[in-house]
């Protein structure tokens, strides 16, 4: 299936655009800040790509990180921001710089946490010199402490020509929920801050994306409203779906999906061929199955989970075929899936 392009979010985009615009215009000093929450999948990282693409003017310099899921480090997003960057010239101490880029040469930390933080703000001063400079910070919930505490600071300092666009899971789902949540309102403290709450696609915007997906063809409205349903409006979710039945045509997926739940008798049939599986909508899971769940759908291999866990990759196998046959999965990505699906309450707004 070709990528979707984005549909929808258009107020968003345009609120954005006028931030960049301010900040482009007024040559201020000071950093302004965009902040974007929203429940995983709700298409925050790609709201984020299509806005900074079509930002005019163009940003003299884009600085992006996002958390590296399989391995978080001290100040991940800058080492991020940093690679491939030449900073010979920014008249920083080396040892530090690469330290902070976390290069394997780098010598064993020997600056105290507070100077390592000044530094970190410095090198990130240095990099957008007179600007306007936009920096993107993705996934702040998955972020080590130091790249939170990092960001917070750039949000707040004085001599920082740029747009500081920050997006986040809510605090509950976060690595460190408390740290989180008090970066996400210092963030949205900053004068002027934009604060997006980004929510479910939109039955019509749903229409749209099986459009594209369809080439071109108007969706019935049955196929809506059904895959609406079950995804919850969720983009990911509705993507992944309609990926894994992409060779078939719309009305093959529409007897895959559980029809109306009222009532039963409108359901279309399921031919041995085309099964529809009946999945447990709330199968009892382990608190451990729940923590395995959460790695699949960060993607991680079993070696991975069972190093971030503490637990051996037998034990995680035993728990990823629990989590199939709970949750009648045929597949990792399909456990993901179920698991996007499934965790969709809308959170609490960041105060
Ligand atoms: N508005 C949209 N229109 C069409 N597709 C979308 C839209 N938003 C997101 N998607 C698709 O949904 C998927 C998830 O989007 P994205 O990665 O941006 O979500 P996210 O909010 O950043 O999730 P996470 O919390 O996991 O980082 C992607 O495949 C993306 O292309
Ligand atoms: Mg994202």
């Amino acid at each position: 299936m070709m990528p979707v392009s984005m549909v929808g979010r258009a107020g968003e985009l345009a609120e954005l655009d006028r931030a960049w615009s301010a900040v482009a215009a007024a040559r201020r000093s000071a950093p302004a800040v965009a902040v974007l929450t929203g429940a995983a999948g709700v298409g925050k990282s790609l709201l984020v790509a299509a806005a900074v693409d079509a930002f005019a003017p163009r940003p003299a310099l884009v600085l992006s990180g996002a958390a590296r899921v399989h391995g978080p480090a001290p100040y991940d997003w800058l080492a991020a921001v940093l690679t491939g960057r030449d900073t010979s010239r920014l008249g920083l101490p080396s040892d530090a710089l690469a330290w902070l880029a976390q290069q394997p040469t780098a010598p064993r930390e020997r600056y105290a946490p507070g100077t390592l933080l000044r530094l970190a703000v410095r090198t990130v001063q240095l990099l957008v010199g007179a600007g306007p400079a936009v920096l993107v910070v993705d996934d702040l919930h998955a972020l080590d402490p130091a790249s939170v505490n990092l960001v917070g600071e750039l949000a707040t300092v004085a001599d920082l020509p740029a747009l500081l666009v920050v997006a986040s899971r809510p605090p509950a789902d976060a690595v460190a929920p408390d740290l989180t949540r008090r970066a996400l309102a210092r963030l949205s403290g900053v004068r002027g801050a934009v604060r997006q709450h980004l929510g479910p696609l939109r039955p019509a915007e749903v229409a749209e994306v099986l459009t594209q997906v369809y080439a071109g063809s108007t969706p019935s409205g049955r196929l809506v409203t059904s895959l609406w349903r079950c995804t919850g409006g969720n983009p990911y979710a509705l993507t992944e779906l309609l990926a894994a039945h992409a060779s078939e045509g719309p009305e093959a997926l529409l007897r895959r999906l559980p029809g109306p739940r009222q009532p039963t008798a409108s359901r279309a049939p399921a031919s041995s061929a085309d099964p529809v599986v009946d999945v447990p909508l709330d199968p009892e899971l382990t608190a451990r199955e729940v923590e395995v769940l959460g790695c699949l759908v960060a993607g991680m291999s079993n070696k991975q989970v069972a190093k971030a866990l503490g637990i051996s990759v037998r034990t995680v196998t035993v728990h990823v075929s629990n989590l199939l046959r709970k949750t009648g999965s045929v597949s990792r990505t399909e456990v993901a899936l179920w698991a996007v699906r499934h965790r969709l309450p809308v959170p609490a707004p960041v105060d």
